[in-house]
């Protein structure tokens, strides 16, 4: 991987140690002990326990960044010129069930501009990683987007709606309406690697409503460096972690939005 800045490098040192525990409890899945947060909201200790690890690796080199984390919310709230974005585990609910999809997220950016971010899932050992100006890559290797020119013939990924969501219907009949204008979509339960699919170009576009920002926040620069398109669609100010994302390999990002903002389609 040709990154190589301070922060990328600090990122990548926290995730592989993060990872070693991470790995182990999903070897141990069973006796877990499992925490409820609310309606469809589950937060394992594997969850705090990674994110203790991140957290203490990157205070390590720089205490007095801000951080942005699921579990522990805001440190150094009035850092915002240097500041991690973290989700320690994102696709939980793979997670608890044995399913194999799921990352450690962290962006981090300067003054809210997104400068480099790594998505990195530890049991298939992919590591997703991107710097401003210097590409992304996918372990050793660079990535790109697909090439796709055709709606039509596009293959897409979705997720939500989540438990509580108060908009289920309206994001079930919008998953109908995206379906029957592409060839496929696909759910996996993981926003930070549905994002990091579009970049290396399994996927041609994602979209998403009711996302948190460390939910995406690695992935916007892996997938704006892997020459995507990443913009947000219905934005809700009264919610300002809260994020409706349209990614894609931006050839059908203007079709696949005008289908999102239509209301109904034939
Ligand atoms: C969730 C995952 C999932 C998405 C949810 C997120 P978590 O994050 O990204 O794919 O559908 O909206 O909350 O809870 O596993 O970190
Ligand atoms: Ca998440
Ligand atoms: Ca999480």
């Amino acid at each position: 991987m040709r990154l190589n800045s301070p922060q990328i490098n600090l990122i990548i040192k926290a995730c592989m140690k993060a990872s070693r525990s991470l790995i182990r409890d999903f070897g141990e899945i069973e006796n877990l002990q499992v925490s409820s947060k609310g309606p469809g909201d589950f937060v394992s200790s594997a969850d705090k326990r990674t994110e203790k690890i991140i957290i203490n690796e990157l205070q390590k080199a720089h205490p007095e960044y801000g951080i942005l984390t699921e579990e522990t919310g805001v440190i150094n709230k009035s850092n915002l010129k240097n500041r991690w974005i973290i989700d320690p585990i994102d696709g939980t609910m793979n997670f608890l069930n044995g399913v194999p999809q799921f990352a450690i997220s962290i962006g981090y950016e300067e003054n809210n501009e997104i400068k480099s971010g790594v998505i990195f899932n530890p049991i298939m050992n992919e590591m997703f990683a991107a710097e401003k100006g210097n590409g992304a890559y996918l372990n050793n290797s660079r990535i790109r987007v697909s090439k796709k020119k055709i709606l039509k013939d596009s293959l897409l990924v979705t997720g939500g709606p989540k438990g509580a969501s108060k908009i289920k219907d309206k994001i079930f009949d919008e998953y109908v309406n995206v379906s029957k204008n592409v060839s496929n979509v696909r759910k996996f339960g993981s926003a930070a690697l549905d994002i990091a699919y579009v970049a290396c170009g399994r996927f041609d576009g994602y979209w998403q409503r009711e996302l948190h920002y460390w939910d995406i926040a690695a992935g916007i620069i892996i997938l704006k460096e892997a020459g995507g398109f990443v913009d947000f669609f219905e934005e809700d100010n009264s919610h300002p972690f809260k994020k409706n994302i349209l990614a894609s390999n931006s050839i059908i990002h203007n079709e696949l939005k005008d289908l999102l903002n239509k209301k109904d389609i034939e």
